[in-house]
């Protein structure tokens, strides 16, 4: 984390995970234990359903509610899909684009990535724009090329008064959901990278203040640790950010300096 240029964020994503009422039960127990005085932003991506319980449950609170995913065009014969003045007029803040989830199972590609992070910022969201390598492209060796393309991609014709708005998410898909995670130097050094990647594509002024997060595994044992590399500014949370006392302690440990 580098607290001087940029914000810290903990986010949280909650995949296809709990009702409507649960996600009123869990936002209550998690104002009851909420760290009192200034702490990093909160987020909490929850499933669509869930959004109008979430942001009534935090109205009062500094905790953002997002989305996990829109669509890309404005309105229009798209059943199932909801569009980003939706997502704005429900309350969210924030909305997840282009998951591995999302697209290894449902078909995203760098392109629609790109036009739902533009439908994103058009309408004031801020998009946290997720990138990865599977195991396979780590083992051989192109992690770097492979997420420097999805960032290129996905960032296309996001002009530069907006990319300081956008958030990366750098998420290993052989670390979602598996428990295993990236050591705190693996992760900081795609970090870095996707931080060099953002310094061609638009200025070392704009490198330093973006926020590059951290998913996969990330919990409240391993999250400080993988917090203090530089160019971790945060992270996005699944599992962890189901249980309002796991996801507490990470935000505690976002809050603590860095040696
Ligand atoms: P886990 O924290 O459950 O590994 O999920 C990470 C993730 O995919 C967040 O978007």
């Amino acid at each position: 984390m580098n607290r001087k240029y940029r914000k810290t964020v903990i986010a949280g994503n909650w995949k296809m995970n709990k009702t409507p009422s649960q996600t009123k039960e869990f936002m209550t127990a998690l104002k009851a234990i909420m760290p009192k005085g200034r702490w990093c932003d909160v987020a909490l991506c929850v499933p669509a359903i869930c959004i109008p319980a979430a942001v009534r449950a935090m109205r009062e609170t500094r905790v953002g509610i997002g989305a996990e995913n829109c669509h890309f065009e404005a309105k229009g014969a798209f059943t199932g899909e909801l569009a980003t003045d939706m997502l704005v007029d429900a309350g969210c803040k924030y909305v997840i684009i282009g998951h591995s989830e999302r697209r290894e199972m449902f078909g995203e590609t760098d392109a629609t990535v790109n036009a739902k992070v533009l439908a994103a910022l058009e309408a004031g969201l801020t998009p946290i724009m997720c990138c990865g390598e599977t195991l396979e492209q780590r083992q051989n060796g192109v992690t770097e090329e492979h997420i420097a393309m999805q960032i290129k991609l996905g960032l296309k014709d996001v002009p530069e008064d907006k990319i300081r708005k956008v958030i990366i998410a750098y998420e290993p898909i052989w670390a979602i959901g598996t428990g295993l995670t990236a050591t705190p130097e693996q992760a900081q050094e795609v970090c870095e990278n996707i931080r060099a990647v953002v310094r061609k594509l638009y200025s070392s002024k704009n490198a330093r203040v973006i926020s590059i997060l951290y998913g996969g595994s990330m919990n409240e044992k391993n999250a400080y640790e993988l917090l203090a590399q530089p160019d971790i500014d945060g992270g996005l949370i699944g599992g962890a950010s189901l249980v309002p006392e796991k996801f507490v302690q990470i935000i505690e440990a976002a809050n603590q300096p860095t040696v």
